[in-house]
């Protein structure tokens, strides 16, 4: 197809479902109109909530047909009339999108507001980019607007290698702290080591509670996982400590309120889509700033095509969700 066809080639539904509903076809090239910008889409990456809003397990009001997919890396292709951040030839990066009745990303070409996109510093790739756009203010809103981190703290992540987690890793580094984190396996032990925690433990072969008391209290506790242990959580935190929520929308742990109050704790929950365009804007000037430096990577497992884009979503669900394992990171797909 030529860059100047009415259409593109997309990874979209027409109605929520399984992975059979994701079709890898034509659609009508959109426009960059109003304060869009159009953007040639040269990197994408998944995320589990991208498999949520296919299934139809988070609802959300889906123009249809809809294109899969919030993260995106690429090249300015055109601006709209009220644009005034991009030109044409701008390398781009953003998150946020195919949410809240936005369009998403996984398409030859996507048209987004430019209050969501970013410059790609020149030493950073579309793929890592693209990689690092949704986990990386997951974790930094989290960490800096949320929990408010200091240097020197001590910081658990409970899952290190993910694609969330590898982000909350290096960040916590770069701001001073001490992170102990978790691990599935020998090879993401050592990939959690490269990414600068101070302290891994394999959650399936070693003791996690034994590392966490040689470790000491926590100042600030991630969880990521979808089933979280509040007691246990709550008994290994420190005074004033905070607890980052933001995932598994199903469960219900239970709460020991004692230990949590008198000890002045705070539970802090979110979801990085509800963050407005100038909160993502600032921790998204502070990625580039430590993308460009090499201190702050993506943790990437594969890189797929677009047209892969059903097999990436049935890997991701099963990684993320039936929790099989498979992946270190991300999956990014490019067209
Ligand atoms: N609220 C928000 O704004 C927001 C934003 C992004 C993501 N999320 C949610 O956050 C969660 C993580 O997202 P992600 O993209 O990082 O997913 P991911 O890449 O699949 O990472 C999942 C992590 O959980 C770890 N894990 C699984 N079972 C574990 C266990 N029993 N003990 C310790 N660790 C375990 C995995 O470690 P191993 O691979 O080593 O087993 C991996 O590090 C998802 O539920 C996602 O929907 C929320």
């Amino acid at each position: 197809m030529s860059w100047n066809a009415p259409t593109m080639k997309a990874a979209y539904i027409e109605k929520v479902g399984s992975v059979e509903q994701i079709i890898y076809g034509d659609l009508p090239k959109p426009k960059a109109a109003g304060a869009n910008v159009l953007v040639l889409v040269k990197a994408v990456s998944v995320n589990p909530i991208d498999t949520y809003v296919r299934s139809g397990g988070v609802a959300m009001d889906l123009p249809m047909p809809f294109v899969l997919g919030c993260d995106v890396a690429g090249v300015v292709d055109a601006v709209g009339p009220e644009a005034k951040r991009f030109k044409v030839g701008d390398r781009v990066w953003g998150s946020n999108q195919g949410l809240m009745g936005r369009q998403g990303t996984f398409s030859q070409f996507a048209a987004i507001d430019e209050q969501w996109l970013y410059s790609i510093p020149d030493e950073v790739s579309f793929e890592d980019a693209a990689a690092i756009a949704l986990v990386g203010i997951t974790a930094h809103l989290g960490l800096f607007r949320d929990a408010q981190l200091k240097g020197g703290e001590k910081v658990f992540v409970h899952g290190g290698s993910g694609g969330v987690g590898s982000c909350v890793v290096q960040m916590a580094r770069a701001a001073g702290a001490l992170v102990l984190t978790t691990a599935g396996s020998d090879v993401k032990e050592q990939i959690c080591k490269k990414l600068g925690a101070t302290t891994v433990v394999n959650y399936r072969t070693g003791d996690v509670d034994d590392a966490l008391t040689k470790f000491g209290k926590i100042d600030v506790w991630w969880e990521n996982l979808r089933e979280p242990n509040l007691e246990r959580t709550i008994s290994r935190m420190a005074m004033r400590g905070r607890i980052i929520l933001m995932a598994g929308r199903e469960a219900k742990p239970t709460i020991p309120i004692g230990p949590f109050y008198t000890r002045d704790m705070r539970l802090l929950g979110f979801a990085m889509f509800n963050a407005p365009a100038d909160e993502q804007r600032k921790a998204a000037a502070e990625i580039n700033r430590w993308m460009a430096k090499g201190r702050l990577r993506p943790q990437i497992d594969r890189v797929m095509k677009l047209s892969e884009a059903a097999e990436a979503h049935k890997l991701q669900e099963a990684n993320t969700v039936q929790k099989k394992g498979l992946l270190a990171g991300k999956i990014v797909l490019v067209p």
